[in-house]
């Protein structure tokens, strides 16, 4: 018997692609800030507690950090750590002039106050963009650290559609980590933008109106197929594990039916391989863009 047909017709965008190139660039940047500042860029990752899937992205970010030429300070703090010691082991970092990067993997166990955390952060390196400070310069069209997963999600976006400009985008989620900076990336971009969210009326007829989707709502393949635009562009941010089938491991999906929005949208990114690849690429650029910064060395183009 035949397998089921795919409908297939939209082009697929490549993230692990795309990502592989973007962290090739930045490797051979690095020898040069190491040239002019005699060190290594440095990030650190603090990951609290032990949820797996948090240990899966923090290694992968290591082992990239390192590919690249960039030392990688890991520190993993049990998930009851008192608050202060986590504010503490912040400051340290700030202080430390072989850290140009810190990153506290997101979301803390129950019991830590995610802001009090962020707060405390030199926003000068702040990777992943989280600190008021930045928040208020992207929002303000000032230089500011923008959060790696959106900066990702534009990358891909440019590469494939070139100009933004006068195109409808609706973001589905609003989380400070991708909905709201998206939005705000957008923007800048020309596009106009609608924010839908959990409480967003008639949200298919919403998303219905974009010529570009950003799927953020961590719902697995929520948007449905009849939700799109012919012919639109789809950016799926979600990364949602199903319930195992019999032994095997649960399948990995988007937040969109891309199975059956394939066959209507003009090009979508597939889950994996599409935007988490390139969360893991900006990551660095940041990382090498705080080094040059803090050494008031101008941003390397990448
Ligand atoms: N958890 C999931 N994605 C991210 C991210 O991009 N940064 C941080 N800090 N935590 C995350």
């Amino acid at each position: 018997m035949n397998a089921p047909s795919t409908p297939s017709s939209a082009h697929i965008i490549d993230g692990k692609a795309f990502a592989l190139k973007l962290r090739e660039n930045i490797a051979a940047k690095v020898p040069e800030f190491i040239t002019a500042s005699g060190r290594k860029p440095g990030l650190a990752v603090i990951l609290v507690g032990d949820d797996p899937a948090s240990k899966v992205y923090v290694g992968s970010k290591g082992k990239a950090t390192i590919a690249a030429g960039m030392n990688s300070f890991e520190y993993l703090l049990p998930a009851d750590v008192p608050q202060e010691d986590l504010i503490a082991l912040v400051k340290t970092l700030n202080d430390d002039d072989a850290v140009d990067g810190i990153l506290v993997q997101l979301p803390l166990p129950d019991g830590l106050n995610e802001q009090e955390v962020i707060a405390a952060l030199d926003p000068d390196k702040d990777v992943d963009g989280l600190h008021v400070m930045n928040a208020g310069r992207l929002v303000s069209g000032q230089k500011a650290m923008v959060p790696c997963t959106p900066l990702g999600c534009q990358i891909l976006l440019k590469d494939y559609l070139g100009d933004l400009s006068g195109l409808n985008a609706v973001v589905l989620g609003r989380s400070i980590l991708v909905g709201k900076p998206m939005a705000q990336l957008l923007l800048n971009e020309n596009c106009t933008v609608t924010m839908a969210h959990s409480r967003t009326k008639d949200l298919p007829d919403v998303v219905r109106a974009a010529d570009i989707v950003v799927a953020a709502v961590g719902r697995p393949e929520m948007v449905k197929a009849d939700w799109l635009k012919p012919g639109a562009i789809v950016i799926d941010v979600g990364i949602n594990r199903l319930a195992p089938v019999g032994d095997a491991k649960g399948r990995l999906v988007g937040d969109v039916d891309t199975h059956n929005a394939m066959a209507h949208v003009k090009a979508i990114t597939p889950v994996p391989g599409g935007v988490g690849p390139m969360t893991i690429a900006c990551l660095l650029r940041n990382t090498l863009l705080a080094a040059h910064r803090r050494n008031s060395m101008d941003d390397p183009e990448i």
